[in-house]
């Protein structure tokens, strides 16, 4: 390739666009979700080196508050630099060796990605599945253990296509019974939902910054245990992507802090301050307010004569699933939101699409004024778009 300075730019793909100016949305729908205040502020900061001492400490300040918000001792705990799909691919990445047997519980949109994953990662992938708006039963769970003797069970714990909360009873023992290690999606459930890693005997878990933690996307929490950490340990060949290796990343997280990648220093100041004001509110009081806001949303809902597509004792407090009315076009009605009113709710993934509407109130964004206003808003506009 020639070196030489060329007497003329080619400027073909030089455009003169303003300056960025973003439209003012209200997030209500699967993620994500607007950024707390607070968070933005801390976003915008001046970026440190990433090895600078004052940023090191902030990284086990992050560390720190992720146990909390999981409710774990685990040491692997940090955040990968990528969305929740990277967590979700570093925990298969770092677990499944070729050849090992994966069950994983597909009851919506994101079980599929979770075995997509297992089987590029070479597992024997096997599954179980349920409609998309219902959940496992452990006597389900226990048969196919029986079946298909696995080394790892993953399932999603709050599926966000459909908007349902998988009961997580029994099925950490049930585990440690067949000597299969759980690996648990809490995506849409960290920071809103009941969740305790340590308790449930959750082996591995991954979530993601936009939702329950009011932060941008960007980054993805993951944490292992120590029986986790044993099979990484024992592996035969090394961890198959090198970006996710958890034990080159550790080396950068734990003590030595030998640099790995160059930390989205940013998104780490971010999430800090994300976690910062979880910790403030506390967990309880997260969950609580997540659970009365999401109650009022189902009552008025319910009171416009809509109907949610889960019963109410596997119901997400994070995402609620509302389903479209015979006759009316949910994707032209959702448009009309965003573009007349600012306001983002979802449609329908894959089996429940053209079928549902998915309305999140999640982290910064579960407020009762949004519940609020979204009601007044389906009771003010859904008539216009009925037949
Ligand atoms: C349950 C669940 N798992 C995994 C993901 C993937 O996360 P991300 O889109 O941040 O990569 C999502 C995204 O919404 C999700 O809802």
């Amino acid at each position: 390739m020639s070196t030489e300075i060329l007497s003329s730019v080619d400027n073909r793909h030089k455009k003169g666009f303003g300056a960025i100016s973003v439209p003012e949305r209200l997030l209500l729908g699967p993620g994500p979700s607007n950024s707390d205040p607070s968070v933005l502020k801390a976003l915008a900061l001046n970026p440190v080196g990433h090895l600078d001492p004052f940023y090191v400490s902030l990284m086990g300040e992050v560390q720190e508050l992720l146990r909390y918000a999981w409710q774990t001792d685990n040491r692997l705990t940090l955040p990968m630099s990528g969305t929740g799909s990277a967590a979700m691919e570093a925990t298969i990445a770092n677990i499944v060796e070729p050849g090992d047997t994966v069950l994983i519980a597909i009851k919506g949109y994101f079980g599929h990605r979770l075995a997509d994953m297992a089987d590029r990662y070479k597992a024997k992938v096997c599954t179980i599945e349920k409609n998309w708006g219902e959940a496992f039963s452990l006597e389900e769970i226990e048969n196919a253990f029986e079946k298909y003797k696995p080394s790892l069970f993953g399932i999603v714990h709050a599926e966000t296509s459909t908007g349902v909360c998988q009961p997580m009873n029994g099925i950490g023992d049930l585990c440690r019974k067949h000597d299969c290690l759980l690996l648990l999606d809490t995506v849409t459930s960290l920071g809103g939902v009941p969740l305790y890693l340590d308790d449930w005997k959750i082996d591995l878990a991954y979530s993601c910054s936009q939702k329950g933690l009011s932060c941008p996307p960007g980054l993805g929490p993951f944490s292992i245990n120590e029986r986790a950490e044993k099979k990484l340990n024992n592996r035969k060949g090394k961890v198959p992507n090198w970006y996710l290796d958890v034990s080159l990343l550790n080396k950068y997280w734990g003590s030595d802090r030998v640099y790995h990648h160059t930390a989205p220093v940013n998104m780490n100041f971010g999430i800090r301050e994300a976690l910062r004001l979880l910790a403030e509110e506390g967990l309880e009081n997260s969950w609580a307010r997540h659970r009365s806001n999401a109650e009022a949303l189902w009552d008025g809902l319910q009171s416009l004569g809509l109907e949610l597509h889960v019963p109410i004792d596997l119901r997400l407090p994070t995402l609620s699933t509302v389903c479209i009315p015979p006759g009316v076009n949910g994707k032209e009605f959702s448009l009309h939101l965003l573009n007349k009113f600012g306001v983002e709710i979802g449609g329908g993934l894959g089996d429940l699409a053209g079928k549902v509407w998915r309305i999140g109130l999640m982290g910064y964004n579960s407020r009762q004024e949004n519940v609020e206003k979204i009601l007044n808003l389906f009771e003010s506009e859904l008539p216009k778009f009925r037949n």
